[in-house]
């Protein structure tokens, strides 16, 4: 099996768990991606759902696949939300963010009922850290930001460089942080968020509640 093959498994087990009426989050990247495809067969075939989505790229493509979308700005609660990741362990802890969207993620998720990560094997460790943090950034405070995060250990770098910087969807900056140690996942993620300027970041510590993770087709599932 290819890893596509293992992605596209893994979202579709997690499509099967969307209900009828529910209000799903649908999540960013590739394995995002073989979801909002799953789930617009689905609606297809009769399912109905209304969804909001965590990134432009996502929306549209889920537009385009004849699921009903509405505009997050007007929605309190989801029902569940379904996101792929960059790292994930046992604990349920994950780094996400490749792809930039951390941020709506993080609201999406929070707004959920119910999270479940997707992945293929690969994303599945036996702890988080190795993956580089992505930090979203008020292009205001990026110096400041980036001063703050290698005092704390990190090795910091603008994504997309400083001649044609990465823009996220709300088109503010993404500071990738390597650590060196990863020692307190909790500590860091309070730590961050107590730095101004800095509006969100890839580490998700308490928003998951299940992961499908499918490697070589064998499909396993994590729970907390
Ligand atoms: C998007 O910002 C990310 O959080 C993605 O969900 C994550 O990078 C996983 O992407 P892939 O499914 O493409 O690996």
């Amino acid at each position: 099996m290819t890893t596509d093959e293992d992605k596209r498994e893994a979202a579709n087990a997690a499509v099967e768990e969307i209900a009828d009426g529910m209000l799903v989050g649908l999540g960013t990247g590739s394995t995002a991606a073989f979801a909002i495809h799953r789930l617009g067969e689905r609606v297809r075939a009769g399912l109905r759902v209304r969804a909001v989505a965590t990134s432009l790229r996502s929306f549209e493509q889920a537009r385009a696949a004849g699921i009903a979308m509405l505009d997050f700005a007007d929605v309190a609660a989801t029902d569940l939300a379904i996101d792929g990741t960059d790292e994930i362990d046992a604990r349920l802890y994950a780094i996400k963010g490749a792809g930039g969207a951390m941020l709506r993620e993080k609201i999406v998720a929070e707004s959920a009922a119910r999270m479940i990560v997707i992945a293929d094997g690969s994303k599945r460790v036996a702890a988080i850290g190795a993956a580089k943090l992505p930090v979203e950034v008020l292009p205001f405070a990026r110096s400041f930001v980036a001063r703050r995060l290698a005092d704390l250990g990190a090795t910091v770098t603008l994504r997309g460089g400083d001649a044609a910087p990465f823009r996220t969807d709300q088109d503010n900056l993404v500071l990738d942080c390597r650590f060196a140690a990863f020692d307190d996942p909790l500590a860091l993620d309070a730590t961050l968020a107590a730095i101004p300027g800095v509006l969100g970041h890839g580490l998700f510590l308490r928003e998951i509640d299940s992961a499908i993770i499918c490697q070589q087709g064998q499909v396993t599932r994590i729970d907390r």
